[in-house]
């Protein structure tokens, strides 16, 4: 069985002080989590910080993005060597809103992705749709490109090592979440992709995410499906009360079991 998963993604929410009082807040709320794994990722500007509050805590710290190189001439940039003296396990990769944005390219992706997991932390590779897409009928081309092309050239061993979040577009921060039914049918279907690219065993193990306007009050159904493996969660994990109702949401799915 696949170990739930709840990472909450800050995105640019949360000074120092900020990011203090949150993570206090989870990490006390939060005791003891079982039957699920919780990371937070908060702003680099954070990451000491938050890495300080959570101590030994079971929470693990995650980053947002990093670089490819491990160090070098990239003003503005950090590498996951840095992510790791700072404590960091996890780095999401690809997130929608830097593909966009900062025009971050498949290729580029696929070069952090090595580099994350050539440094030992594990990387949440981020696919979806944009509400376009969905429309013209084009979801399962575009998530299998981003899939194809971000897990390139990767060993099986490695793909066993990564988590994939689909996170429809037009689902992130809209209120307007994916229905189970439609997160469950692609995440599916990138799960068979996985069978293909690594083997059918690997596929059974890597954990896929649903990310898109989660909260506590949808958070039971999505994770209820059997594809849905946990909960990339934007908005509602800055809010302390809310992030802890999806992860014991979450860890209740887990101790239980599905199908
Ligand atoms: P929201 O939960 O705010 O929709 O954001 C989702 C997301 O982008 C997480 O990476």
């Amino acid at each position: 069985m696949r170990t739930p998963l709840v990472i909450g993604n800050w995105k640019m929410h949360g000074t120092v002080v900020e990011a203090r009082a949150l993570t206090t807040a989870i990490r006390d709320g939060l005791k003891r989590p079982r039957g699920v794994q919780v990371v937070v990722c908060p702003p680099f500007t954070a990451l000491a910080a938050v890495s300080e509050v959570l101590g030994g805590s079971p929470i693990q710290l995650g980053a947002q993005t990093c670089h490819h190189e491990p160090a070098g001439a990239h003003t503005g940039e950090v590498s996951v060597p840095m992510l790791a003296e700072l404590t960091c396990r996890w780095t999401l990769v690809g997130h929608s809103e830097r593909r966009k944005e900062i025009g971050e390219s498949d290729e580029v992706i696929n070069l952090k992705v090595r580099a994350v997991l050539s440094h030992g932390l594990t990387p949440v590779l981020c696919v979806g749709e944009t509400g376009d897409e969905r429309r013209q009928g084009l979801t399962f081309n575009t998530v299998e490109g981003q899939l194809r092309a971000g897990l390139a050239g990767l060993a099986g061993e490695q793909i066993a090592k990564t988590v994939l979040a689909y996170e429809p577009v037009w689902a992130i921060g809209t209120g307007a979440n994916a229905t189970p039914a439609q997160a469950a049918e692609v995440q599916g279907y990138l799960r068979g992709l996985l069978s293909e690219l690594a083997s059918k065993e690997i596929a059974q193990t890597v954990r896929i995410l649903y990310g898109g306007s989660v909260k506590a009050e949808n958070a039971d159904a999505l994770l209820a499906e059997p594809e849905v493996d946990g909960a990339l969660v934007g908005g509602a994990s800055l809010n302390a009360q809310a992030f802890i109702g999806i992860v014991r949401k979450a860890a209740r799915v887990g101790t239980a079991g599905k199908e």
